[in-house]
């Protein structure tokens, strides 16, 4: 068994990840997130709204619609660029972009012949109102990006800054992808947190430097293993329409390499687009000299490519036990409470007392089922950092044993210490 399905399995055993429509037999490639993947979904975007918007001076937050008015995706290209040839097997019906195989003669799973090459719109096309006439059509987004660069006159106008800027969204985009699989790897409908940096011009093969850096620090801060990350250059054939250069943060997946994150040098292509097609001027203008598109650096974060990656990255297998080694930060739960033993009323009483104390302070488990050690695995599992256990001193010295999920250490805590104790930890 590859740790993927180990991750796929656990996942769905412990409520992190659900096949999507389960109940009707499935839809391929969707998936719903259970109440500790969604903690965990969240704690991601929260660590990174917090580190590059509510930290930063110069980057603004925005929530745009997912619908757009269809000229958005015609200015921005991605009617006509946001294709892909795709190639469809005789044999075995499997379908493939024809830009990703290897050999474009033969089938690569059963050698069969394909058909012509169709060209396939990437995006969702959807109809406003009650007709499905061409005027009603609309395009499901595939990037937030597009939200940006249609607000950036009123980010000007509103908050005015000056240049460097960056503008920040966290949504849902979907992509009507081909190949697809790999778990929550590629999916039709997904997460992204992406930055559009504008910069003068002069200053763009810089700020992609910098912003290269950055995003590397962020996985290093997470705690990822970096002799399992790679930078990665598209070729020119392979960069998106509106790219100059981009580069891929890869991971070592279990089934080989694979794009983490995304860094997109977008020139002034989108501002001009949109300038054009809008008749709005989006220049900047700058206290002295002429107003300029401003040039656009673009990093784009997956959640929950983040968040598969987080998981396969802290699976361990140790002697007696499964631990996902998880940065405290991301971990579902901060920590879990249990009383020693489940049939003793005055140790639940107590344990209850405490566990009611950190909830809404921490994101707090309750565990009275089986025994200790039982209930240690099945914390370390899931990669809760500490366990609170309420033994019977504690009722004579109103303390706790808190246990360490990787050392495995247990430290005797005062009750009233306790949530203070907690978050230095987590702090530290
Ligand atoms: N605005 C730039 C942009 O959209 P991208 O490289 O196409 O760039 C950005 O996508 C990131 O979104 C990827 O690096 C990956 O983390 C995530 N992503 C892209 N397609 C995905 C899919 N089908 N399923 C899950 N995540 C996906």
């Amino acid at each position: 068994m590859s740790n993927m399905d180990k991750i796929v399995s656990l996942a769905k055993r412990r409520g992190f990840v659900f096949p999507g429509s389960e109940i009707y037999g499935g839809l391929a490639n969707t998936y719903d997130y259970g109440p500790l993947g969604v903690e965990m979904l969240r704690n991601i975007e929260n660590l990174w709204w917090e580190r590059y918007v509510t930290s930063r001076k110069n980057i603004f937050g925005i929530h745009s619609s997912i619908l757009m008015n269809k000229k958005v995706w015609e200015a921005s290209g991605h009617v006509e660029s946001f294709m892909d040839a795709l190639v469809e097997c005789k044999e075995c019906h499997r379908r493939f972009r024809q830009d990703k195989l290897e050999d474009t003669s033969k089938c690569p799973e059963c050698g069969g012949e394909f058909t012509d090459p169709k060209m396939f719109q990437g995006m969702f096309k959807t109809f406003i109102g009650a007709t499905d006439e061409d005027a009603s059509v609309t395009y499901l987004r595939p990037e937030t990006a597009q939200g940006m660069f249609i607000n950036f006159k009123n980010i000007l106008q509103t908050q005015r800054p000056t240049l460097p800027f960056g503008i920040a969204q966290i949504g849902k985009g979907f992509r009507n992808e081909i190949t697809l699989g790999n778990f929550i790897f590629r999916t039709l409908e997904f997460d992204m947190m992406e930055i559009e940096y504008f910069v003068s011009p002069d200053k763009g093969e810089k700020s992609f430097e910098d912003w290269k850096e950055e995003m590397w620090k962020w996985l290093k801060d997470l705690g990822v293993d970096e002799k399992k990350l790679k930078w990665r250059e598209h070729a020119k054939d392979e960069r998106s329409h509106y790219s100059k250069r981009t580069e891929d943060i890869e991971y070592e997946y279990p089934f080989g390499w694979g794009e983490l994150y995304g860094l997109a040098y977008r020139t002034d292509y989108d501002l001009k687009k949109h300038s054009e097609k809008s008749g709005q001027d989006l220049k900047y203008y700058p206290e002295k000299g002429d107003p300029f598109y401003p040039h656009v650096v673009e990093p784009t974060y997956g959640v929950n490519r983040t968040m598969l990656t987080l998981l396969l990255d802290a699976y361990h297998e140790e002697d007696d036990r499964v631990v996902l080694k998880l940065h405290p930060k991301v971990a579902p739960f901060k920590a879990a409470v249990f009383p020693l033993l489940a049939n003793k009323e005055d140790l639940v009483g107590k344990a209850k007392e405490i566990y009611e104390s950190l909830l809404g302070k921490l994101s707090i488990s309750w565990d009275d089922r089986g025994n200790i050690g039982k209930r240690y695995f099945s914390q370390d599992e899931i990669g809760t950092p500490y366990c609170i256990t309420v033994d019977f001193d504690s009722l004579k010295d109103d303390a706790v044993t808190v246990r360490d999920r990787d050392t495995k250490k247990q430290e005797r805590v005062a009750i009233d210490k306790l949530l203070g104790y907690i978050e230095n930890k987590l702090e530290g």
